[in-house]
């Protein structure tokens, strides 16, 4: 810590928004101390990708994302692009390549990428006071924190201590209880990309534990073709964790299970075949166990040469229309991300800054933009960021 008690921007959070920040604004002078109450930075960094942190996507624009306000994003998020951060990983060396659907990830660690914001935080003389909890007064227009034993102050205050999803690496409501206090209003937080549970008859879905398949899922405007997984719980895969961000308790999953097969194919399957029976033809596109439960539940132990076209017709609607009602997801414990936040009708989505409170900035997850699944959440963590720096 620092023996100079003033600095022109505390920022509370040493994640990925915060550090972003903290590097952006040392590196335009300001003299700013980062806090954190956890001994490590980046902890989520750290685990993100498997490892390997899909640290953006090179796709990433504002229709990636959900608000209350779908437009919030568009202005950081256009100031500061994937290519903008890409430049910053080359310059540091960090090698990187696209997965898949434009998510890019290192070849090597996430590690790199810790190491990368310390550096820069480093070039930009920020101060850091890490392992140690913050509480903030806001008087005489400056925002006075004590963090530790050390009383400090700044005229700008940024939150970025994130969301609530996984508590065990330091999650806390601490952003959104600032933002209460000085009266902004926060759209209720919910788990998102997360994995959803099944009880009662679709419980026997449970059984199918570790059969994943290429789906289409689908809840409301949300609607993705990647891969769904069954679990002892329910269903996970990044279909599924996908459109679990529009999942609401009551809410409907659709999966299309055949999603390249066109209409007709089963009754064509018949003409083709009549001695082959539905689980066997499923089970040319689908994983053994999944075919065979789909029929089973389908009801069509018999030859398809034994079925009516019209029964035909209704086993395909309902296979690629196939309804689960989710009973509940796993929760802040397993959720990514957090969806809602400090609502966007609050701040500047130039500057960030609340509109109501002069030298009040809120980035990162903190705020009600949730990205989808495959780097947009960092995307939008460094791009938030990007946006107070430069007007602190
Ligand atoms: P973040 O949560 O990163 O940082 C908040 C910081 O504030 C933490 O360091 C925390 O300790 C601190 N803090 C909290 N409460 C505090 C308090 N009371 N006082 C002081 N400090 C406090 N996204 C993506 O784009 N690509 C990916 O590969 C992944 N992978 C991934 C995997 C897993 C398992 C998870 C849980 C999440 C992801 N994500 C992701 C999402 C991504 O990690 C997330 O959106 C960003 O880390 C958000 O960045 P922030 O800086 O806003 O919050």
């Amino acid at each position: 810590m620092t023996d100079s008690r003033s600095f022109d921007a505390i920022i509370i959070g040493a994640g990925a928004a915060g550090m972003f920040c903290a590097a952006l604004a040392g590196q335009r002078g300001r003299r700013v101390l980062l806090i954190d109450h956890s001994p490590e930075p980046g902890r989520k960094i750290l685990i993100s990708g498997g490892g390997r942190c899909n640290f953006t996507n090179i796709g990433a624009t504002a229709s990636n994302y959900l608000s209350a306000n779908p437009h919030f994003a568009k202005s950081a998020l256009s100031r500061f692009t994937p290519a903008d951060f890409i430049d910053l990983v080359d310059r540091h060396g960090i090698a990187w390549h696209e997965k898949t659907l434009g998510q890019l990830f290192c070849d090597g660690s996430s590690k790199q990428i810790v190491a990368m914001l310390l550096e820069e935080c480093a070039a930009g003389g920020v101060q850091t006071a890490f392992g140690q909890a913050a509480t903030i007064e806001h008087r005489d227009g400056a925002f006075h924190v004590l963090v530790g034993k050390d009383a400090v102050q700044a005229p700008a205050l940024v939150l970025a201590s994130g969301g609530l999803s996984i508590p065990k690496l330091g999650a806390t409501s601490f952003a959104y209880d600032v933002a209460r206090r000085f009266g902004l209003k926060i759209v209720e937080p919910r788990p998102a990309l997360v994995p959803l549970t099944l009880s009662g008859e679709q419980a026997l879905f449970k059984t199918l534990s570790g059969v994943s398949a290429d789906v289409v899922a689908q809840i409301g405007a949300g609607e993705f073709r990647e891969a769904a997984l069954f679990t002892h719980r329910g269903l996970s895969g990044p279909a599924i964790l996908q459109v679990s961000s529009y999942w609401r308790h009551g809410d409907t999953v659709t999966i299309d299970f055949v999603p390249d097969l066109l209409a007709g194919w089963l009754r064509q399957a018949k003409r083709d075949a009549p001695n082959n029976t539905l689980r066997r033809q499923l089970g040319r596109t689908l994983p053994d166990r999944l075919a065979e439960t789909l029929s089973d539940q389908l009801g069509h132990p018999h030859e398809l040469g034994r079925m009516t076209d019209l029964a035909l017709e209704a086993a395909e609607r309902r296979l690629s229309a196939w309804q689960f009602t989710p009973n509940g997801s796993e929760g802040f414990a397993k959720a990514e991300v957090t969806i809602g936040g400090i609502s966007t009708a609050e701040l500047s989505s130039k500057t960030m800054e609340a509109k109501r409170v002069a030298g009040l900035y809120v980035i990162g997850e903190a705020v009600d933009v949730t990205g989808w699944l495959g780097g947009y959440n960092f995307q939008w963590a460094w791009a938030s960021a990007h946006a107070a720096a430069a007007a602190l």
